[in-house]
């Protein structure tokens, strides 16, 4: 029995900042962000999109397509928590109508949490095969102004859902994990900003990806040149990239260009948006499905990291007909829907949406019709509308 992703959505908020302007802004030259972090655009999230309402957002693009009754798992993924206790993932829930009978809750390891999610989705349905999960990971990634971290920031949501026959990557049974307790990333209860070791954990991040890469391949029988693409947890393309490299070090001419291609599509989309920290990795899939031009039956290598640390290594195989479930025009148009902010706007912005709203104070979206947005809370409850 064939268990894996059968639907994927996208959703970033309508603000965004262009790394040019920020560069100037910041006294650094711009190809120090466009070339050596490699990002050229983030996203924004104004103080109406949290990680629920951009789960709701995300979940949307294909809720009309399934059978809600269908769903009997519903796992969320996030770093950016709207509550110390209750899981995001109930209001999403009850933002889309799903039945009551769901099993529901919200999972943490800092990136890792949609894989974590996913991979409970795997077995749940695995083991309830007449049944679907939906897994979503939401996050805004929040270094604060004029810090080394900023250039990596950005906001958005991916949503999968999870079944039997799947239309999109079929999953592959196996995988290598690998964790240790160290402090490369991390973000106290009295921070709203994440706290972080850039260079350590980008060492930390490439150490695990080797360790987890050699020891899947060997658990499978596997060779570099028997992957169709590798792609990674991206808290910028750079980062990616690097990893890539250690992947074809030593490989011929002809493994070296398709994963150098398949690499460059994964990352497209990451570039204009952002690290949107658990949802980054199928961020990148999303965009490798996109822009890959892969045939179906095509291995993917999937790499998870969250700091702290957790790493995961994975595959699965494109499923024939996967291009019909993708809309890469949709997401596009997403993504030029996006109002281009100054950087004294994006700071402004990025102020107030670090700060709780006063209570019994309504919120009003500006983004599109149909976009479910943060409305404030009332009595210190949480109120998600739909524009
Ligand atoms: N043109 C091209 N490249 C340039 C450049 C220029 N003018 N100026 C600098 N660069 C390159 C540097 O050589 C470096 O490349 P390298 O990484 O290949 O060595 C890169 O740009 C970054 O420069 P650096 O001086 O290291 O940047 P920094 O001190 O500002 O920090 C990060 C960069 C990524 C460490 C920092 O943004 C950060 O901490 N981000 C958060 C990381 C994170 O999210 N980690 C946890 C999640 S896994």
């Amino acid at each position: 029995m064939q268990v894996g992703i059968d639907k994927i959505g996208l959703f970033t908020p309508n603000k965004y900042v262009d790394m040019v302007d920020l560069a100037h802004a910041r006294n650094q030259d711009p190809n120090k962000f466009l070339i050596g972090i490699g990002q050229s655009e983030m996203s924004v999230a104004d103080q109406t999109q949290d990680a629920v309402s951009m789960g709701i957002n995300a979940t949307m693009k294909y809720i009309d397509r399934i059978d809600k009754d269908k769903v009997g798992l519903l796992v969320f993924g996030t770093e950016s928590g709207i509550d110390q206790s209750k899981s995001a993932s109930l209001f999403v829930k009850t933002a889309l109508k799903l039945k009551p009978e769901v099993r529901t809750f919200e999972v943490k390891e800092a990136c890792f949490g949609l894989t974590a999610a996913l991979m409970i989705a795997r077995d749940f349905v695995r083991v309830h095969p007449h049944q679907t999960a939906i897994v979503i990971g939401s996050d805004i990634a929040r270094y604060g102004i004029n810090t080394p971290g900023e250039v990596t920031q950005g906001a958005g949501s991916i949503s999968m859902l999870i079944k039997t026959d799947p239309s999109i990557l079929a999953l592959n049974d196996g995988h290598s994990a690998y964790s240790e307790d160290i402090n490369d990333f991390w973000r106290p209860n009295d921070s709203r900003v994440a706290m972080v070791d850039g260079k350590y954990s980008t060492q930390v991040y490439l150490d695990f990806f080797t360790k987890t890469f050699n020891d899947y391949k060997k658990e499978k029988n596997l060779a570099t040149k028997d992957f169709d693409a590798l792609i990674y947890h991206l808290p910028f393309t750079k980062m990616g990239l690097k990893a890539n490299r250690i992947a074809v070090e030593d490989q011929d001419e002809k493994t070296t260009e398709k994963l150098q291609n398949s690499f460059e599509a994964s990352k497209q989309l990451s570039r204009h948006v952002g690290n949107i920290y658990t949802a980054s990795l199928y961020m990148s899939l999303l965009s490798l499905l996109e822009k890959g031009n892969l045939p179906a039956g095509s291995l993917v290598g999937l790499f998870s990291y969250g700091s702290g640390a957790m790493g995961e290594f994975y595959s699965g195989n494109l499923v024939p007909g996967y291009e019909k479930e993708i809309n890469p025009v949709a997401d596009q148009a997403m993504l030029d829907r996006r109002q281009k902010l100054t950087i004294a706007e994006y700071e402004d912005v990025f102020n107030t949406a670090l700060k709780d709203p006063v209570d019994g104070k309504e919120l009003t979206s500006d983004d599109a019709a149909g976009t479910w947005y943060f409305a404030g809370t009332q009595g210190h409850i949480r109120q998600y509308k739909q524009k």
